[in-house]
């Protein structure tokens, strides 16, 4: 089988990046994943690049998008250089689907629904492991001691965008922005809708169901 080449779509806190651990040690896959990337860069000079604020932390912080032409860079760089991926976080207005469209072609493109207030708990609820990233949640997903994370034993933290005003202003900015990429792809064969309601363990059997179905 060649290694597939996996998008994953959906709203905050729909669990892209919860399932795309799943896939990624499944399948052998790079996980590429924009939000990472520009965290792990969130006070990078952009001022050159003609854009409203000068790192790409100040528009993360507040929920708005970083500008296409720094993001563009990070994925064109990261797919080249991976031999299968699921990608998280990108595309996410029409402008980047296109530039994507000119990278790579897409083995499986999923789309995780989740309703508007199930986003806002659990996006205010996650807490994230400062060392290795995995990802908790206070009440769904909680760790055995309080703040510590059990893979690692490094300390949990809150994202800064995890905030109920920023949460509310990311929802909105993936109404405004991202739905019309998931309308852009709804026809095309490689993609499929998962109920993202569902338990962690439900929505990965049919993440696997449906990339085992279409890649062989
Ligand atoms: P990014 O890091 O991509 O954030 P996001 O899209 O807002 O997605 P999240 O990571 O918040 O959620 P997720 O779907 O991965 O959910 P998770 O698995 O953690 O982007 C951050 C920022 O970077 C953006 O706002 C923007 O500024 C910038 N950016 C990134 N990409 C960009 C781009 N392409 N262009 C421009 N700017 C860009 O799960 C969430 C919580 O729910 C966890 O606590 C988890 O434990 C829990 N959970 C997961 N699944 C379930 C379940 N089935 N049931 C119950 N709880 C669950």
């Amino acid at each position: 089988m060649a290694a597939p080449r996996i998008l994953i779509l959906g709203p905050p806190g729909a669990g892209k990046g919860t399932q795309s651990s799943n896939i990624a040690e499944a399948y052998g896959v790079e996980h590429v994943t924009t939000g990472d990337a520009l965290r792990g860069n969130k006070e990078m000079d952009i001022s050159d690049m003609d854009t409203e604020y000068d790192t790409p932390g100040a528009y993360m912080d507040a929920g708005d998008l970083v500008p296409d032409k720094v993001v563009n860079a990070i994925v064109d760089e990261a797919l080249s250089q991976a031999d299968g991926f699921v990608l998280d976080g990108y595309p996410r207005n029409l402008d980047q689907a296109e530039e994507l469209e000119d990278m790579t072609d897409l083995d499986v493109i999923l789309s995780l629904d989740v309703s508007r207030e199930e986003l806002v708990d659990r996006l205010t609820g996650r807490r994230v492991c400062d060392d290795c990233g995995a990802n908790y949640h206070v009440e769904f997903s909680p760790p055995e001691e309080d703040g510590v994370c059990d893979d690692c034993g490094g300390d949990l933290i809150q994202r800064d965008d995890d905030n109920e005003e920023s949460v509310r202003n990311r929802l909105d900015v993936f109404d405004e922005n991202t739905q019309p990429v998931i309308a852009h792809y709804e026809d095309d064969d490689a993609f499929v809708a998962i109920d993202g309601e569902q338990t962690p363990d439900e929505v990965w059997a049919d993440i696997e169901a449906a990339i085992d179905a279409r890649v062989e």
